[in-house]
């Protein structure tokens, strides 16, 4: 595989010395004994440690202090064995260091109290510093990768400008985001101007994750689903793009699509390491669609956890059957959710494990 010599993405002192890495050899798409495991959201709720530090310290308290965020990053690693950490934190981050307001109401979600509508709402945003005001995630990544020691890997991220856009304009999740759909058809320029001023500051907000010492990267487009094939490439695959050519040949880039079956010839064809996918279709027809060229990673349905522990044994098996060992990462479809026993979350992670080749 050519572009990702710098895999370690770490700085002289913090050590690049690994002591798992079939993550990013997984990545790197190298033959492995078995498949990677970790899982989205793997830092959160479902884990009693987790809902501890949450009883104690609001959202963004604990995505600010770098050693909570360090703690709770670290917990799925010492808990369940995952091969990877993904750094707790939010994709909102970067609408708040561009200068909106982002409150996170627990249980409810997400609310930004002034929304963007207009070109002028555009050019007050912080485009150029946006990046410096996040100082806290790099502080954050830096004591992680001290205090993980080598163990696993670590995974940074950012949502991609098209679902970072879906907040900024609609102000809250939603179910069909067409307030910021009727943005794009009634106002493309400034909806452009805007995806693009997104683009910009993920990037530099990115390079920074990689010089703080990330070791993999995910672009999170949870809201890519809203689109049909036509409107994804105008709204949201050139900005994927953009991102991942800026970061290619320094760091593994992972962009994880939800929804969007219909696009991932053109996604693996973005210069990505690898693509994550959802449930809602099944391992060989993603193989087909990408021609076996490029890693994937997912794609068990989170609410299947709720069934018994044999039964999620045997779906891990059938998954990494039908996938096949290499080139492959093996997650969940989308985040884990906080009513999954933990035990179930173990088994999962077990059964990769525990996992040999017939
Ligand atoms: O995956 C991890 O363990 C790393 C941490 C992480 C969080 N959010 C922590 C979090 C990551 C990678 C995210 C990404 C994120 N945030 C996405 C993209 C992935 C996805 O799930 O689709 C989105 C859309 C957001 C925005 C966001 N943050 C929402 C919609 C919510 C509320 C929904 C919910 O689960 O409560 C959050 C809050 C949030 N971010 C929590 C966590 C652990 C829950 C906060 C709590 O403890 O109550």
């Amino acid at each position: 595989m050519i572009g990702h010599q710098a895999l370690t993405g770490g700085e002289k002192g913090i050590g690049t010395g690994l002591q798992n890495e079939l993550f990013l050899q997984a990545l790197r798409g190298e033959t492995v004994p078995r498949p990677p495991v970790w899982m989205m959201r793997q830092a959160g709720r479902y884990l009693p440690e987790y809902q501890q530090l949450r009883a104690r310290y609001d959202f963004f308290t604990r995505v600010q202090s770098p050693e909570l965020a360090a703690t709770i990053t670290i917990q799925p690693v010492d808990r369940l064995g995952v091969d990877a950490a993904i750094l707790f934190s939010d994709i909102l981050v970067v609408p708040q260091a561009m200068g909106l307001v982002v409150e996170m109401n627990e249980g409810k979600g997400p609310l930004l109290p002034e929304t963007i509508a207009s070109m002028a709402d555009v050019l007050k945003l912080e485009v150029e510093e946006a990046h410096l005001r996040l100082q806290y995630v790099y502080d954050a990544i830096r004591t992680t990768r001290a205090q993980l020691n080598g163990r696993v890997p670590l995974i940074g991220f950012a949502g991609a400008p098209w679902t970072i856009f879906c907040y900024m304009v609609e102000g809250k999740g939603s179910k069909t985001f067409e307030k910021a759909k009727a943005f794009c058809y009634e106002k493309p320029d400034v909806a452009h101007a805007l995806l693009q001023s997104i683009t910009l500051v993920t990037i530099a907000y990115l390079r920074e994750q990689v010089k703080a010492g990330v070791n993999a990267l995910q672009i999170f487009d949870s809201w890519g689903s809203v689109w049909d094939k036509h409107d994804y490439a105008l709204y949201s695959m050139p900005y994927i793009r953009q991102i991942v050519q800026y970061l290619r040949e320094e760091i593994p880039v992972i962009v994880f699509a939800k929804g969007v079956w219909h696009s991932l010839p053109e996604l693996a064809d973005t210069g990505a390491a690898a693509l994550g996918l959802d449930w809602m279709n099944t391992p060989s027809e993603a193989r087909r669609l990408t021609q076996n060229k490029i890693t994937l990673q997912g794609n068990y349905d989170p609410i299947k956890l709720l069934q018994p522990v044999e039964k999620i044994k045997q779906d891990v098996a059938q998954m990494i059957g039908e996938f096949g060992k290499d080139r492959y990462i093996v997650n969940l479809g989308h985040g884990i959710v906080p009513h999954i026993p933990v035990s179930h979350a173990q088994a999962f992670v077990d059964a990769v494990k525990g996992w040999v080749e017939k």
